[in-house]
């Protein structure tokens, strides 16, 4: 990437009286100095480190035209990068400690644009491997804004009125699963964490403080975030109980019902089952309606993970597919994919509010003393974090700068995408439930083997192409190909190019063959 190649450094120091020195910063498209613009110089007497007026106006405008290049450059920008690029890593301007004196922007920015060269492009339409979401710039602006402000929103008097603009994003996301007005949530940096205080609620609201002999019921196709979660809570590694699945890859709801049985028998405390509303590996819901009545009969803590297939919610079709997630104790959505946000943005929706807000809170220490009751929730008390991010700007400002329909409309088409992949000489697993198509590549009279060894070589050879990245599962015994299709900037021609890249690879092996 050449982004600030064409940003000449432009460099002059403005030392003025005393020791504070001020770097104003120029590039070829503002030869307006700020030099003896009396008040960038008094503010910037206080310390070089406070940027006000021109002087941030023109590293801003810097910034964004480094960032426009970069978006302009996008739809011909590699998705992955030669091995030959993992050189930079050891270069030397990216290993060097922090210079006393500050670098001029412009080479600070030609630094990270080396920095990105050895990067897969997640960004990209082509992008299609795990669970993409594209990185809504829009998200951000509303970053940027958020961390200029800085407002402190770990309680509401310190920012109400901004702290009431994310909990109005909270309620809308807990409308949208289908939860009472009783329920609430939390943002929080992705879904694992999320995850963690959903299984905390779970224990607060179920079993004792002892609670080592909790038991926690998923499938092998629920994300590792599951496992992790209760990790990190200090429960033992067999706490997590499998369920099998169907042949769709969905919970067997009546071997669950046995499993809960029988670990009642042995002295255990079943406490929680965990739903898929749309699995990593392949985008499958699970019977949740089926799930949440055996939750109900056996006074378990029912758990959504629509981290992945949550905002379908937004569309007609998701939400036919994910009926049941309305009855779920707590909900965890993943704004970072289905909302298209960049990455660090995970939700947690709790039914009871009341739970979510006992098993997070804590007495106070008397340096907090002087904290009003504020009208607005204190998130300090709701959450692990108490210092955090204003997160709430990076839904709301998009939501409400491009309305909810743009988000609807984009959803809509992924599930179109992911619904006509028919191809022959490559093996469909099922039809996609939400967005994300598994397929193998099945050479004639080929063995298992063969063709899981076919089906790797075939993601490789695709990826190699540099225009499209996809990865690849384990389903049972047999390797598949996955193609993730949930990025708002993957198109109808992303997708056609990845499955003519894979059929001429099958096509090629059945000739041979
Ligand atoms: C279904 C599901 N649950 C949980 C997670 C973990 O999410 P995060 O990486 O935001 O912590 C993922 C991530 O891909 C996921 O797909």
């Amino acid at each position: 990437m050449k982004a600030a190649a064409d940003i000449t450094p432009k460099v002059q120091e403005n030392r003025s009286a005393g020791s504070a020195k001020n770097i104003i910063l120029g590039s070829n498209s503002h030869d307006q100095s700020p030099i003896g613009d009396t008040k960038t110089v008094a503010s910037s007497l206080c310390s070089p480190l406070n940027l006000v007026d021109q002087e941030f106006a023109i590293s801003a405008t810097d910034v964004i035209k480094f960032l426009s290049d970069f978006l302009s450059r996008l739809p011909k920008t590699q998705i992955s990068y030669p091995a030959e690029k993992n050189g930079l890593v050891s270069d030397y301007a990216l290993r060097r400690n922090p210079p006393e004196d500050g670098l001029p922007l412009p080479e600070v920015l030609r630094i990270i644009s080396d920095a990105a060269e050895p990067r897969i492009n997640t960004v990209g339409g082509g992008f299609m491997a795990y669970v993409p979401g594209g990185g809504l710039v829009t998200a951000a602006i509303a970053d940027l804004i958020a961390g200029v402000m800085n407002p402190y929103t770990g309680v509401g008097a310190g920012a109400p009125a901004l702290v009431a603009l994310e909990v109005n994003v909270l309620h809308w996301l807990a409308k949208l699963v289908g939860l009472p007005s009783t329920a609430f949530g939390i943002l929080t940096s992705g879904a694992s964490l999320a995850t963690l205080s959903a299984f905390l609620c779970a224990r607060t609201a179920h079993i004792p403080e002892d609670f080592r002999f909790g038991t926690v019921y998923a499938t092998d196709q629920t994300h590792h975030a599951a496992a992790k979660a209760l990790r990190l809570l200090g429960f033992p590694g067999d706490a997590l109980r499998t369920i099998p699945i169907d042949g769709e890859l969905r919970m067997e709801v009546k071997l669950l019902k046995e499993a809960i049985t029988s670990d009642r028998a042995a002295g255990r405390r079943p406490f929680c089952v965990v739903a898929n509303a749309g699995s990593t590996s392949t985008g499958t819901v699970d019977p949740l309606e089926a799930i949440a009545e055996i939750a109900r009969r056996e006074n378990l803590w029912f758990h959504v993970d629509a981290a992945y297939g949550g905002f379908f919610q937004l569309t007609e079709r998701g939400r036919r597919r994910m009926t049941g997630i309305e009855q779920a104790d707590s909900v965890v959505l993943d704004p970072h994919k289905g909302l298209f946000l960049p990455y660090g943005t995970g939700c947690l929706m709790v039914r009871d509010r009341e739970i979510l807000r006992r098993a997070h809170t804590v007495d106070k220490p008397s340096f907090l003393q002087d904290l009003e009751e504020a009208q607005f929730p204190d998130f300090a008390d709701l959450s692990p974090e108490l210092t955090r991010p204003y997160r709430g700007l990076r839904l709301w400002l998009p939501l409400h700068l491009h309305g909810v329909a743009a988000f609807r409309d984009a959803l809509d088409q992924k599930l179109d995408l992911a619904g006509n992949q028919g191809t022959p000489n490559l093996e469909l697993i099922g039809s996609p439930d939400l967005s994300i198509v598994a397929v193998r590549c099945s050479a004639p009279g080929g063995s298992a083997l063969d063709n899981d060894d076919a089906t790797l070589k075939m993601v490789a050879q695709v990826n190699a192409t540099g225009r499209i990245f996809l990865s690849t599962t384990r389903i049972g015994e047999q390797v598949f190909a996955r193609i993730a299709i949930l990025s708002f900037r993957t198109s109808a021609r992303d997708v056609a190019e990845a499955v003519m890249a894979m059929q001429n690879f099958a096509n090629q092996l059945a000739e041979r063959d």
